[in-house]
């Protein structure tokens, strides 16, 4: 362990090691959430200026924890009195890079009658986490739901569940991407820009830990 301590630890223990490219810069991610937080704004407005007494209720849901970077810069652009209710899914579990089935870790929300309700998460895949807490929500009859993700991917052969999203980011195509919340076996997340993997790391194996 002492042998790795050094005076340049950031080059030393880069995660850039295992990066390939950058797919989508920090700048154009952040001029593109200014945007959707601007149509959410607008959207949204327009819900309360018709909503009947009490459907005044705006309640943020973003799926953790892919989504926690992308709803912290979201929420600054969308200047309306709101809830945040962050909920724990996940359906990639490790370092698979097929989704495997939705797993729920913790509560969702009971209380969302009546409220306008937005899901925030990080990329839509095969559409089986959105499409599972939509229905979840969607059961609690909400004046509202509409679904924002940062990035959307290309599906060739159609996705296994079709769900609807009111507004996304970026179009991607169908490969496994990370940074900007985004993660390979945990990790990548705090990367700034949304990158491909590089060779090192190959699809179902676990990146070195450095
Ligand atoms: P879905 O249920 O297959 O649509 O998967 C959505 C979830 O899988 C997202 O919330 C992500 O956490 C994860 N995911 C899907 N594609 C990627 C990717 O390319 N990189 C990292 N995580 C991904
Ligand atoms: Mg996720």
């Amino acid at each position: 362990m002492a042998a790795r301590t050094t005076k340049r630890p950031g080059v030393l223990f880069s995660m850039h090691r295992d990066v390939e490219r950058v797919l989508i810069g920090r700048d154009r991610i952040a001029q593109r959430i200014a945007e959707i937080g601007g149509e959410i704004t607008a959207d949204l407005s327009r819900e309360l200026l018709r909503a009947g007494e009490g459907d005044e209720r705006i309640v943020l849901v973003p799926i953790l924890t892919g989504a926690m970077v992308f709803v912290a810069d979201l929420i600054r652009h969308v200047p309306l009195k709101m809830s945040i209710r962050p909920v724990t899914l996940s359906s990639y579990p490790g370092a698979a890079t097929e989704s495997q089935g939705v797993a729920l870790r913790g509560d969702v929300p009971t209380d969302l009658g009546g409220a306008h309700v937005l899901i925030v998460d990080d990329i839509l895949d095969s559409g089986r986490t959105l499409g599972l807490l939509r229905r979840m929500i969607g059961a609690q009859r909400p004046a509202s739901v509409r679904i924002a993700v940062l990035l959307n991917k290309r599906k060739q052969h159609g996705r296994e569940e079709d769900v609807k999203v009111e507004y996304a980011g970026f179009e991607i195509d169908d490969e496994f991407v990370v940074g900007y919340g985004l993660d390979y076996d945990g990790y990548f997340r705090n990367l700034p820009d949304v990158m491909v993997l590089g060779p090192a790391v190959e699809p179902g194996q676990v990146p070195e830990r450095r």
